[in-house]
């Protein structure tokens, strides 16, 4: 079960690619590499090789941490990294939202919903997030295999501490598709906590990408309905095209990275309505959504505007 995607999707070139990309994937590992996860020599798929491609990785760049350099590598060469001096990954876990205030490099760590978060009113700098990408990956089915057999491999005082209860309604992304809106209600959910927990000057900080019009539109209003307003975006490469998410999905290879301010900061981008949206070069696709999203949240529109503005841009219907 061990991460085989990897070599898998890479075929027999199996070093080919890591240097050139980054993984960004959940992936259910449904091959196998090894037969023998504990093998000790060196191998595509092993625990050793996994320990030390994650795990000794995350602590080495958690104490020095390091960025990549903006300017590109030339063809066929790997990336430059340079470290940001002054900086460490590390700090201490606490477990209360007071102590996070009255300690520094304090973190906590919580299980559950982010549509409730247990944090003052007015009291967070930034929010910087990861939502999902509408219908993109169906994360509490791929979660689902795992609440089966981890229970059974962890001690019993472990298993005590976890919450393994998982109420479906609360999950952003729905898996009955069953056509409730259950995205934009629980992104707006989330969205409304963001809120209420940002400083006024603060920021709401997330990625976003999708070709649905549908998906521009549950973001658009679920923004609207917690009164955010678009303060910039920045289009950046985003998935590996090789990952199992987006092979042979028409993939869309860049991110728009959203920032967002309260509406009452009266802090804003000047955004204006793209007379034309293309969908044949992703990057540029990326920046226009994004800057049509931003004039839509400066509008007053209702829901079935929104809908129909963002079909029309994205060419259907
Ligand atoms: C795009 S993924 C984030 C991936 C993460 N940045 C990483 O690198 O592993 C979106 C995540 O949001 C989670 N999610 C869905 N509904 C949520 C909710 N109501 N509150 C908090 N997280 C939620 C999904 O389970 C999924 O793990």
């Amino acid at each position: 079960m061990l991460c085989g995607y990897k070599g898998a999707v890479r075929g027999n070139r199996p070093g080919a690619i890591r240097h050139a990309f980054s993984y960004h994937a959940y992936s259910f590992p449904y091959t196998a590499l090894e037969n023998n996860a504990l093998f000790p020599a060196k191998a595509s798929g092993t625990l050793q090789k996994l320990y030390h491609d994650r795990l000794w990785r995350a602590k080495r760049w958690a104490r020095q941490p390091r960025e990549r350099q903006l300017s590109a590598p030339a063809n066929g060469t790997a990336p430059r990294f340079v470290p940001i001096r002054g900086e460490r990954d590390i700090g201490q876990e606490v477990r209360t939202a007071d102590e996070i205030f009255d300690n520094e490099r304090a973190f906590l760590l919580q299980q559950g919903s982010a549509a409730s978060l247990p944090l003052p009113d007015a009291s967070v700098d930034f929010i910087v997030t990861d939502p999902p990408y509408y219908d993109n990956v169906q994360y509490s089915d791929l979660a689902a295999f795992f609440r089966v057999w981890l229970p059974r491999l962890i001690s019993e005082k472990q298993n005590a501490a976890c919450e393994w209860r998982y109420d479906q309604s609360q999950a952003a992304v729905d898996s009955f598709q069953n056509g409730s809106d259950q995205y934009g209600r629980v992104l707006g959910q989330i969205f409304a906590e963001c809120g209420r927990v940002l400083k006024p000057e603060g920021r709401l900080i997330f990625t976003f990408h999708h070709w649905k019009p549908q998906s521009w539109a549950a973001l658009t209003l679920a923004l609207k309905g917690a009164g955010f307003r678009l303060v910039n975006r920045y289009a950046v490469h985003s998935e590996n095209p090789i990952s199992v998410h987006v092979a042979n999905l028409r993939a869309i290879t860049d991110d728009a990275i959203l920032v967002l301010a309260p509406a009452e900061a009266g802090v804003h981008g000047d955004w204006s309505r793209p007379a034309h949206i293309d969908k044949s070069a992703s990057r540029q696709f990326c920046r226009d959504c994004a800057a049509l999203l931003g004039w839509m949240l400066a509008q007053e529109m209702a829901e079935r505007e929104v809908r129909r503005v963002w079909r029309v841009a994205l060419k259907e219907g």
